[in-house]
């Protein structure tokens, strides 16, 4: 059997990410995904891609946060997000990001593929076919088909939607397992899922643990960041 620690959109929460880590003890795991959007939002980004930069075994994509923060560092200009106190966390991060984990980001593919046993998966920050395709279990059953019915893949990981589900499709295992960082649902905890491949077979859990909110809150507000997003981490919901 092949054990998967599945985390993504992390949004720069490492107390949520060190939560997980003693949790479930991360070395356990065959393989660690990451399905992209390691910054933005919390101010913890270097501690966050540090920690997938020490360990073996990670697979990780980039997600339109990080895509943004690229963005910013290439002298680009910014279109999204207008809002100037979203602007701000984006702009934050670019200015504080160490050069080795800048490098770190920019050597990350925006999506990837690979086999565990005989089982071919397919990592994706929103969907195979769009990075910021929102698939959650709201949208119609027949997007899934159309997904499955022209994927060369038996399992989808995906992040961006920020909402932990399981759901078999046209034969595609399609799986989300949340947001650690961020969360929208009114859940302030943190969200990761374990993968398990055994003799062709698959099994999911998600799970839900609390970590030391504050810690966020507090390293915002020594920032001089935008309080809009304290109010967001204890509450676990998207404020704006
Ligand atoms: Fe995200």
């Amino acid at each position: 059997m092949k054990k998967l620690l599945l985390l993504g959109d992390i949004h720069a929460n490492y107390p949520a990410l060190n939560a997980i880590e003693k949790y479930i003890q991360p070395e356990r795991f065959d393989r660690i995904i990451n399905t992209g959007d390691f910054t933005v939002y919390s101010t913890f980004p270097n501690e966050t891609i540090q920690w997938f930069r020490e360990r073996k075994k990670t697979i990780c994509i980039l997600g339109n946060t990080d895509l943004r923060v690229l963005r910013i560092l290439k002298g680009k200009k910014l279109k999204r997000p207008k809002k100037d106190e979203k602007r701000v966390m984006y702009f934050w991060t670019s200015e504080n990001l160490h050069p080795e984990n800048i490098s770190y980001l920019k050597s990350l593919p925006k999506q990837t593929d690979f086999t565990v046993g005989q089982m071919r998966i397919g990592l994706f920050h929103g969907t195979l076919d769009d990075p910021d395709e929102e698939l959650d279990p709201s949208v119609p059953e027949s997007r899934f088909h159309k997904l499955a019915d022209h994927s060369r893949f038996e399992v989808h990981i995906m992040g961006h939607s920020h909402v932990p589900y399981y759901k078999i499709v046209g034969g595609v295992h399609f799986i989300n397992p949340g947001s650690v960082g961020r969360m929208f649902d009114g859940d302030p905890r943190a969200s990761f899922a374990v993968l398990k491949i055994f003799s062709g077979n698959i099994a999911v859990e998600h799970f839900r643990i609390p970590y030391p909110v504050e810690k966020v809150v507090e390293g915002l507000k020594d920032q001089q960041l935008p309080d809009i997003y304290g109010k967001m981490f204890r509450v676990g919901k998207k404020l704006n």
